[in-house]
């Protein structure tokens, strides 16, 4: 039997980042051992819990964050030190029209998970020391006009019910180190990209119409800018951050990947051109079409990423261009076996 060094708890380990956060902190740092709990939402890969299930690292508990009586006994009964908190109702589109479920999950599930470990972590006399740190989203920053950038200071202002539910649970966070002594780190990351992320966001999107011969619909006139990062890149951040940060700091993730959502769309077009031509040669960006714009939409989302750089050293690993066409592909099938690239 291995003997593991130490026990973290990740949520939403069986979603997009979450799972390839597991996957190369296995590879990485084999020593720890993580639960990961997920309550298996229709965000989850079905695929990715079954291979969990087979890895000698991973435990994965099927539960809600929500069931404090789930969370603080399997905090106690794994020895858990750690928690890297991924779950989350994630699809702003899910919160315009579902706006309570995504309270229900992202703040009181963040607050169910938070009580549990301030319970148990004074308990057991580790509360200064295990480490809880909770991933969340440049969106809890509102909207930038075309020029400037997202700082760890930057003024909270939310636009959607996603992001609101993001911004409180972020206050939570906060709020638990400052009542109770919690050892925190936070970080706000910019729109990932890779492997596992679910059909309904907008890579795969594109990807998916394109290739049935789809009109691939882009929302207004496709200026919105959003800033895109590897998601191996930010799984890296959330590493370093959780080992290395000192309690109570919030980094700013991003890599500088600035790009409105018609030319992303353009840019994934003329890489399946490349890789998987359609029949008759003609250009996939032809399927590409305009629908009403989403409600409240956010035109630019823009992270400065100088304090993680400077304090804990991290880079991205992979150029935008690099990354995007790694995801194209993985998307077609290459190295799928793999489960993570
Ligand atoms: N996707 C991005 O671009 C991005 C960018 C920055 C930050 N984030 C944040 O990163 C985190 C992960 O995002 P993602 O894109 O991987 O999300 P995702 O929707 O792909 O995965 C969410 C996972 O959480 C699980 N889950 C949902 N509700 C749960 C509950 N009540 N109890 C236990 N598990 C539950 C789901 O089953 C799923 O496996 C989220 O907190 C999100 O806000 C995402």
């Amino acid at each position: 039997m291995t003997a593991f060094e130490r026990t973290i708890l990740v949520t939403g380990g069986a979603g997009f980042i979450g799972s390839n956060f597991i996957f190369g902190l296995e590879r990485r740092r084999p020593e720890i051992r993580v639960i990961d709990l997920d309550l298996l939402t229709y965000a989850a890969h079905p695929q990715i819990w079954e291979a969990q299930k087979a890895m000698p690292g991973v435990v994965p508990v099927r539960g809600d964050i929500c069931d404090t009586a789930l969370v603080a006994p399997l905090l106690e009964r794994f020895d858990v030190t750690g928690i890297i908190h991924f779950a989350a109702e994630s699809h702003v589109d899910n919160s315009i029209s579902n706006p309570q479920g995504f309270v229900r999950t992202n703040v009181l599930g963040t607050a169910s998970l938070l009580t549990a470990a301030v319970r148990v972590w004074k308990k057991k006399g580790v509360l200064g020391s295990a480490r809880f740190h909770h991933v969340s989203t440049d969106e809890v920053y509102g909207a930038l006009g075309p020029e400037g950038f997202f700082v760890e200071s930057t003024p909270y202002a939310p636009s959607s019910p996603y992001s609101a539910s993001k911004a409180s649970s972020d206050l939570l966070v906060r709020a638990f180190g400052r009542t109770y002594g919690l050892n925190y780190t936070i970080s706000n990351c910019s729109n990932n990209f890779g492997p596992w992320q679910h059909a309904e966001k907008l890579i795969p999107t594109v990807i998916r119409k394109a290739l049935a011969g789809e009109p691939v619909p882009i929302y207004g006139t496709g200026a919105n800018v959003r800033d895109w990062l590897w998601v191996g890149d930010h799984c890296r951040a959330i590493e370093s951050i959780f080992f290395d940060a000192a309690p109570g700091e919030t980094f700013n993730v991003g890599g500088h990947g600035e790009r409105g959502n018609l030319e992303m769309a353009r840019s994934i077009c003329a890489l399946l051109d490349r890789l998987s031509p359609r029949p008759d040669g003609r250009p996939y960006a032809a399927q590409i079409a305009f629908v009403s714009d989403r409600p409240g939409h956010d035109f630019r989302y823009a992270i400065d990423p100088s304090k993680i750089e400077r304090e804990l050293g991290w880079r991205p690993g992979l150029t935008f261009e690099q990354a995007l066409e790694r995801t194209v592909r993985w998307y077609l099938g290459e190295g799928r076996a793999l489960l993570s690239p």
